[in-house]
Parts: structure tokens; sequence; C-alpha cells
């Protein structure tokens, strides 16, 4: 079959790789049939080339159609029509039972210090082949998999595998009070959902950050109170902007939904550069041990959000020798709640908001739609932001 593979910084490939087959009786073998880019992948196409091995197979967004089926996997028949979470968990352990599948015990990669296995994700999480193919085998297939009825096209329910419950998990999170008001960092696709989540869930109003202008427009064009980073000569200044909005306090929540490569972190950028282009060897260890984010907007949060506040992390963070302001965050009171998306965890909630009504705006949320071939231009013009791209589909 085709997959894409990563072979190193900025460079990924579709190559030829053999299909997957069931090897595990709670295996399943799907059929991809729409397979998402996102933001997570970003981080491997660069920062995180040391926990990378060439030919890894790509991608955490898969939906497609049950092909095969372990003995262990009663509830699904080949021909199922399924949505596969980015995370592979058991559903049946202490985690699992408690709402935490992505700390799922059956997956968690112990070697490495890690919680629940997930799909195309690095070492760290257990170098699974990824999404981002024409099959893809899925362990654990008696729990993750979500089937979603024939009739509409994949867009309607493609994004259950990660964007909507991450958004999701984003908003509950928040715990904003109803009515209350929510700032949101990033308005990539996992921030523009968060505010579209926020609003059907009840704030009262909700503010998006970004400095790309079309993602400042397609949240706009949805009731968000949008602040184009560009247009203030520092951060504080459009702190001061939305603090003005909120009785002088700020946001009872902030969500980022940045992470990592934030924008404005020159010196943290050329950390994670250095790490990216030391030899392999060196890098691995160097990244794991001394690694640092880019703050901006982690800090930008903390500056923002009103005394007493939530801040709810969704940009994936990895450094493990970032200075934070403790003093900051305690004197502010401030609540901080994090971590990879429980998907199974939200799905149920999300699935009747996925109607014809289409509240959340997931028919027409992609921006592209590419077939796997052109997965490489696809990840080059996704992370330039060029064309206009927010959301990338790829149609295997
Ligand atoms: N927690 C989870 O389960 C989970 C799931 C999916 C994605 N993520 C993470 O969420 C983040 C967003 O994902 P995405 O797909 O929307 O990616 P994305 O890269 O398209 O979005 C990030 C957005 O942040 C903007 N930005 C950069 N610096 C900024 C700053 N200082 N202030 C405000 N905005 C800034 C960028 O212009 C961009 O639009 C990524 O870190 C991704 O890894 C987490
Ligand atoms: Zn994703
Ligand atoms: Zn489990």
């Amino acid at each position: 079959m085709k997959a894409v593979t990563w072979q190193g910084k900025r460079d990924v490939r579709v190559e030829e790789v053999p299909d997957p087959t069931v090897q595990e009786p709670t295996d399943a073998v799907i059929r991809v049939t729409s397979t998402g880019l996102c933001g997570s992948d970003l981080h491997l196409y660069e920062v995180l080339t040391p926990f990378m091995t060439p030919g890894d197979i790509l991608g955490h967004e898969p939906m497609g159609i049950v092909e095969e089926v372990g003995p262990g996997v009663p509830d699904l028949m080949v021909g199922d029509r399924v949505v596969v979470p980015f995370q592979i968990a058991c559903g049946d352990c202490w985690m699992c039972l408690n709402s935490l599948p992505t700390q799922c015990e059956t997956t968690q990669i112990t070697g490495e210090g890690m919680g629940a296995a997930l799909f195309g994700y690095t070492r760290l999480y257990g170098s699974v082949p990824g999404g981002q193919a024409e099959y893809l085998r899925v362990p654990q297939a008696q729990y993750g998999p979500i089937k979603v009825p024939e009739g509409p096209a994949d867009d309607r329910f493609v994004y259950l595998s990660d964007v909507l419950p991450t958004a999701w998990q984003a908003v509950a999170y928040a715990d904003v009070p109803p009515g209350g008001s929510v700032a949101v960092l990033g308005l990539g696709p996992i921030g523009d959902m968060a505010c579209r989540v926020a609003q059907v869930k009840g704030a009262g109003r909700v503010f998006g950050v970004d400095l790309v202008p079309e993602r400042l427009r397609r949240a706009k064009a949805r009731g968000v109170e949008t602040y184009d980073l560009r247009s203030f000569d520092n951060e504080k200044e459009l702190v001061e902007a939305i603090r003005d909005e909120t009785d002088g306090r700020g946001p009872d929540a902030v969500i980022d939904a940045v992470g990592t490569e934030a924008h404005g972190s020159a010196v943290a950028k050329l950390a994670q550069t250095a790490a990216a282009v030391l030899p392999r060897a060196v890098s691995g260890p160097f990244a794991e041990r001394f690694s640092v984010d880019r703050l901006a907007a982690l800090n930008m949060a903390i500056d923002l959000v009103r005394r007493g506040g939530t801040i709810s992390l969704s940009g994936v963070y990895g450094g493990m020798a970032d200075p934070l302001p403790m003093l900051t965050l305690f004197d502010k009171q401030i609540q901080l709640r994090m971590g990879q998306a429980n998907v199974r965890r939200w799905s149920d909630e999300i699935i009747p908001y996925l109607t014809d009504e289409d509240p959340l705006g997931v028919d027409d949320f992609a921006t592209h739609h590419v077939p796997l071939s052109e997965a490489p231009h696809a990840y080059e013009m996704f992370q330039k932001k060029q064309d206009g791209a927010v959301k990338v589909l790829m149609r295997p």
C-alpha cells in the first residue's frame, strides 16, 4: 500500500510499504477513506525530529471501512464505517474506566515513561504506524473505533478522531462559567473548533487570537471577537485590549491552542532548532533532558487570564526544562489543566451535534481535500500557512 512516511526534518514522502494485517485477536484493519493533517504532525515535521525514525508512517486522524477483524472484536463487522481515535486504549483498565484513555494502562509506553500509545507519533508514543495511509492496523479495536452511519460525507465525522474531542476537552477543562468569557490563543483547526464549541456550550464572549489573516477571518465570520497579534506593538498591549473588554480583569478562561512552536519565542526557537539538527544519537537524550518550549502563547495565557481563572492547554508541549513564572501562577490563583484529548470520554456527547443543521460547521471545515500522493506538498503548505490552508484532509 501507499503511506506517508517521515524521512527527516521537513521531509515526508509517499512510499510503498507492506499492507497491514490483523496480528492480535483485538486488531482490526481498516481501508482509510479520509485522514487529517494536524498541527501535531507539524511538530514531527520539525521540532520532534529527535524522536522520529526514518520510515515512520505518519497520521492519527483517520476514518474508513473495516476490512478485517480479529476474533476479539465482537462489535465490529467487515464493511462498518468507523472513525479511529488518535490514541490506542483498551477501554477496560483503571484509567480507561475512569475516562482517561490517553493514560490507558494497557498501552502506556512505560519504557519511555509516557501515557497511552498514539498512532503515528514518535517512539515516545510507541512508534505505531499511523493513519496517513491506504490501510491501517487498529490495535485494541474492541474499544477505539467509533461506528458512524452511512450517508453524509466523511467530513461530517472524521474530526471525531481528534479535532472535535480535543476542542471539546479544551472547553470542558476551561470551565467557563455560564455566560462567561474565554479567550482562545491560536486559531488553527483546534483553536477554531474550540471557539465553536465554546459558543454552542454557552460561553458569553469568545475572543480569538492569531496572526494569520484567513484564520482570523474564519473565526470572525462565526462571531468570535478576533485580535491580530501583528497589529499590536507587543503582547502586553494585546492583553490590555482584551482586559479592557472584560471589566479590566481578563477573561474567565484562556485556551492555549498554540503549543510548543509559538510565534514570538526567539531564544527557545534557537534551542529547538539546535536540537533538531544535532546528530540523532546526541539529539535524542539532549531533547529529553534539556528541551524547551516556545512559551510565548502560554506566557500570554498566564498574563491574560483573570485572577482565579482557568488556563486550558490543548497545544502540545514537550519541554523538560521550561522556566515558568510560578510567582504569577500562584499569586493569580490560576487553575491549569492540560493533556491529550480523551477521545472516547467525549465522543458520545459530540455525536448529537453532527447533524444536517451542522451547528459546529464541520461539513465545510476543511479548506483542502487532496490525494495521499500530494502529502509532501500538503505538509509544506500547512506548515507555511500558504494558500489559505487551515484544515487539510487527505483521501487515500
Ligand atoms: N491535546 C491534544 O489532544 C491535541 C490534539 C490535536 C492538536 N493538539 C495541539 O494543538 C495545537 C494546535 O493544533 P492545530 O492543528 O490547530 O495547529 P496549527 O499549527 O494550525 O495552529 C496553531 C495556530 O497558532 C497560531 N499562533 C502561533 N503563535 C501564536 C501566538 N504566539 N499567539 C497566538 N497564536 C499563535 C498559528 O498562527 C496557528 O494558526 C498544536 O500544538 C497541536 O499539537 C493537541
Ligand atoms: Zn491531530
Ligand atoms: Zn485502558
